[in-house]
């Protein structure tokens, strides 16, 4: 594999020594981009003599080679370590001034970082906007760890170790990579549930909701590849998005929540586990207009009474089957400690054995290609967290699932 690890100024590099030292070992092309701080800390003769191959700071040099953006096309990883606050920053503006900003912003492959920094810069609120940015864009995040800090401070901030940082690195890469060879959900029988329904107002309008379905498709996706027998139902999912569930997963069509409930009743009734990722509305109109509403007869206000739909998830998680495990999802517009405390509530309400929860808002979680979760499991406790693409995370669920059933 061919790997970019950009070293910046902090004094974590040294160790970057040593993850460059087991990515050459394990056979890998490694090629070193520091910035020019960063080689007050190590110099260049060490990345040299490490990666055996050139290291240069500036997009001025090799200019015939297209030094500046080849670096970046041709990688399939991009490490980032230790990552600065300052780097953080300039990549969250897209910032290219030299020759690691030019291939960060060249590249497609996957991008690891590790920050380092002292505690108060880490909380900074500019540095945790600036990583939410960046996560939402897709990079990886690995630490920072606890502990003691340059200058006799202590707190988080620390880089990660670089056998940490490898493993991580390497195994977004296995994920990127599509499907998984290990077989851990062979025997298994799956039902997905993903999108959003819609319930009719009228035969033209609908009451509906943003989710796109994504995350349901990867979550169906990822459970064939690891060997289940999988049912997706699906509600209003657009063509292109389905197309990413792939050969041999079943899919079954539905509109509203009801015709829901009937089509994953019905899969469940002989299935190991289900996971409900749609967006089922919680409420439906009382009554569905046979002809169109029309202003004519509604004046200047318009009130609809709803009824509550049935909560599939819970009536399934009350008469499971013995061995099943019901998965439910949570999209919260809430944050933080809030979110916790409502996802575990939402669990225990459901009695379901995970809660995938993520935060959700204008700017969030729907139609977007990325998610973040936080998997909370029976006892209450954080089971799992994950972020990064919709494909990760729905590995990162089926981890999760796996573990519960052991
Ligand atoms: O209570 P809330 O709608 O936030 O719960 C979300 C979870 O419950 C999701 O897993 C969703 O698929 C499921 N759900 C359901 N039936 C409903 C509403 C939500 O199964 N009527």
């Amino acid at each position: 594999m061919f790997v970019v690890v950009g070293v910046t100024g902090g004094i974590a590099a040294y160790k970057t020594v040593h993850l460059v030292r087991r990515l050459i070992g394990e056979g890998h092309e490694v090629h070193v981009v520091p910035t020019e701080d960063a080689l007050r800390f190590v110099g260049q003769p060490t990345w040299e003599a490490i990666s055996r191959n050139p290291v240069t700071t500036s997009v001025h040099e090799d200019v015939a080679t297209v030094r500046h953006v080849s670096l970046g096309q041709r990688a399939d990883l991009v490490i980032v370590a230790p990552a600065t606050a300052n780097t953080l920053a300039k990549m969250a503006a897209g910032l290219a001034d030299d020759l690691l900003g030019t291939t960060l912003l060249a590249t497609t492959a996957p991008v690891v970082v590790a920050p380092a920094m002292h505690t108060e810069m880490w909380r900074h609120s500019a540095t945790q906007e600036n990583m939410r940015v960046l996560r939402s864009r897709g990079v990886h995040v690995v630490g920072p760890a606890d502990g003691p800090l340059a200058g006799g401070d202590s707190g988080p901030g620390r880089m990660s170790e670089p056998d940490e940082i490898a493993d991580a690195a390497l195994a977004v890469v296995a994920a990127a990579a599509g499907p998984r060879r290990v077989q851990d959900l062979a025997g298994l029988r799956v039902v997905v549930s993903a999108g959003g329904t819609r319930e009719p107002l009228d035969p033209v309008r609908f009451l509906g909701n943003r989710s796109s379905g994504r995350q349901g498709v990867a979550l169906a996706a990822a459970a064939a590849d690891r060997g289940a027998e999988v049912t997706l139902v699906a509600a209003h999912i657009d063509g292109e998005v389905l197309g990413g569930v792939g050969d041999g997963v079943k899919v079954v069509s539905v509109g509203t929540a009801l015709e829901m409930q009937d089509a994953v009743t019905e899969a469940a009734s002989a299935a190991d586990v289900v996971v409900m990722a749609a967006a089922v509305a919680d409420y439906r109109p009382a009554e569905v207009a046979k002809a169109k509403l029309t202003k004519e007869a509604q004046g200047d206000r318009l009130t609809l009474e709803l009824v509550e739909n049935p909560d599939i998830v819970a009536a399934l998680a009350a008469g499971r089957l013995s061995g099943q495990t019901v998965v439910a999802f949570a999209a919260e517009t809430s944050s933080g400690d809030e979110l916790l405390e409502r996802a575990k509530r939402k669990r225990e309400r459901k009695d379901v054995d995970l809660l995938v929860v993520n935060e959700v808002g204008w700017a969030r979680g729907f139609e977007s290609a990325d998610n973040e979760v936080v998997v909370i499991d029976r006892s209450g406790e954080v089971a799992a967290e994950a972020s990064g693409s919709k494909r990760e995370v729905a590995e990162a669920v089926w981890d999760a699932v796996v573990a519960t059933r052991r």
